[in-house]
């Protein structure tokens, strides 16, 4: 059975979250066109992750060193691995992401997991085929002022060999935009691409 991994970031409740309703549009969508996909959701505000400190450094290099991942530390990492899709849905917070999801992209990112070092440099190791990255903007992102999905793009080819997908929704608080027939837009662009994905 496939294994879609939900890394859901949408701080907000459900029921007010834009992000959110973007994430389920695409995996409604997907499921009902994948019937066989058994999807993990991970909610990081109810995960116990923790920035990576130096205690915690050191104790993953010692780990490391032995190609130890059974510890409790690396269950993100393993999980990640894992997946055959990764869907992350974050709203845009200052320019970026949550630190939320930051703090998860630490835990994931381990040497000997999600990527092996070689002598012409690194190799991501995670097996998912598409990285779909969902998300919401109050106003219009910038060029060159989109952090989070340069990030996660760049994340996306450190860790895996899989393609890396964004769907936005902008201007959503912007006085005088119509949020509702922008979200509306954003849900059929996503819908469509998770209907037509393999
Ligand atoms: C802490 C915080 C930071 C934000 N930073 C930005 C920003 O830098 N640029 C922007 O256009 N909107 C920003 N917004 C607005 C959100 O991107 C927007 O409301 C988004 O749709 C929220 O997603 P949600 O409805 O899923 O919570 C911010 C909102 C919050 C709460």
């Amino acid at each position: 059975m496939r294994k879609l991994l939900f890394v859901d970031c949408c701080i907000r409740n459900e029921d007010v979250s834009r992000t959110k309703k973007l994430c389920r549009a695409y995996l409604d969508e997907y499921l009902a066109n994948h019937p066989g996909t058994q999807i993990e959701h991970l909610y990081l505000p109810d995960e116990p992750l923790k920035w990576i400190d130096e205690k915690t450094a050191d104790r993953r290099a010692e780990l490391n060193r032995k190609r130890d991942y059974t510890d409790e530390m690396f269950r993100w990492a393993r999980q990640y691995c894992e997946a055959d899709r990764i869907v992350i849905g974050a709203p845009y917070w200052d320019l970026s992401i949550p630190s939320l999801l930051k703090v998860y992209i630490e835990n994931i990112c381990v040497e000997g997991l999600t990527f092996v070092c070689t002598d012409t440099g690194f190799e991501g190791k995670a097996h998912f085929d598409r990285m779909i990255f969902l998300t919401t903007s109050g106003g219009y992102i910038a060029p060159g002022a989109d952090g989070g999905t340069d990030y996660l793009r760049n994340i996306a080819a450190f860790t895996g060999n899989g393609c890396f997908e964004v769907f936005k929704a902008e201007g959503l608080d912007i006085q005088g935009n119509d949020p509702h027939a922008i979200l509306e837009e954003a849900i059929c662009r996503v819908r469509r691409a998770a209907a037509e994905s393999s």
